[in-house]
């Protein structure tokens, strides 16, 4: 998608130095399923029980994502098949521009003043899924706005939060200690995060073909180390 372009606007990799690296993030009920994990291990017979405690079920599930050249797309699509649950895209009031340069201007500008656009998506009854995945891109090695105003419209108070992301290859910077900081109540799970596109370098859609079964691969490890879903035989 998009029209190719040379950047100019290399904010963000130019501040990448002074970014954290990746954090893991881990909570009560991460814990609760590693316990119930060892509960399965002393007692196999306790194994349907376990699983009924940490997988969530497909209809109580909500992906919901932010996408511009469709790899965050390709990873909550990934995520539904494995686990189920429905797809949400996050789409704005007012699409950012098409060029390159200038979202990267606008982006930069949004997190200095700490604006968060308008949504056109809401979800009315978020309080009744049991699990909440957050799929977005490293912008400006940061939480996207969008995403920003997204927990900032809907109160993830009480509901399992598993952030998920796509990045150009310079990791999530702060964004998953945004989620946290933005979701004081919610029981935070491990993220995922894996290589997307590089759209300043022309590289759009990457998580295709090969790609795809490389990705998918990684999310079952990652859904079976959380215990949200099991690995197929
Ligand atoms: C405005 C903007 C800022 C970006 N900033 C970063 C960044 O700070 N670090 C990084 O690794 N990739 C960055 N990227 C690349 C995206 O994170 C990467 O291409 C991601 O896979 C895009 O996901 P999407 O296809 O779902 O939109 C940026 C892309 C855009 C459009």
């Amino acid at each position: 998608m998009r029209g190719r372009s040379c950047s100019t606007g290399l904010s963000w990799w130019v501040r990448l130095n002074a970014q954290t690296t990746d954090k893991t993030m881990n909570r009560r009920r991460f814990l609760q399923a590693g316990l119930a994990a060892t509960a399965v291990s002393l007692w196999p017979h306790g194994v349907e029980e376990a699983r009924a405690q940490t997988e969530p079920r497909a209809e109580d599930v909500l992906i919901v994502y932010l996408t511009r050249t469709g790899n965050t797309e390709a990873v909550a699509e990934i995520i539904r098949q494995e686990v189920g649950g429905e797809k949400v895209s996050i789409e704005l009031e007012t699409p950012y521009p098409e060029d390159y340069d200038a979202i990267v201007s606008q982006v930069d500008r949004e997190n200095e003043r700490g604006y968060v656009p308008p949504l056109k998506t809401k979800v009315g009854d978020i309080g009744e899924y049991d699990a909440v995945f957050l799929g977005f891109p490293t912008w400006d090695m940061q939480l996207p706005p969008p995403m920003k105003s997204f927990l900032h419209d809907h109160d993830l108070s009480g509901t399992t939060v598993i952030p998920f992301n796509t990045n150009g290859g310079y990791g999530v910077g702060s964004s998953f200690r945004t989620v946290e900081e933005l979701c004081p109540e919610s029981d935070i799970l491990e993220g995922f995060s894996t290589r997307g596109g590089l759209e300043r370098d022309g590289i759009y859609l990457a998580i295709k073909g090969e790609r795809r079964d490389e990705v998918r691969a990684e999310v079952r490890d990652w859904l079976e180390r959380t215990h949200l879903a099991q690995k197929p035989e």
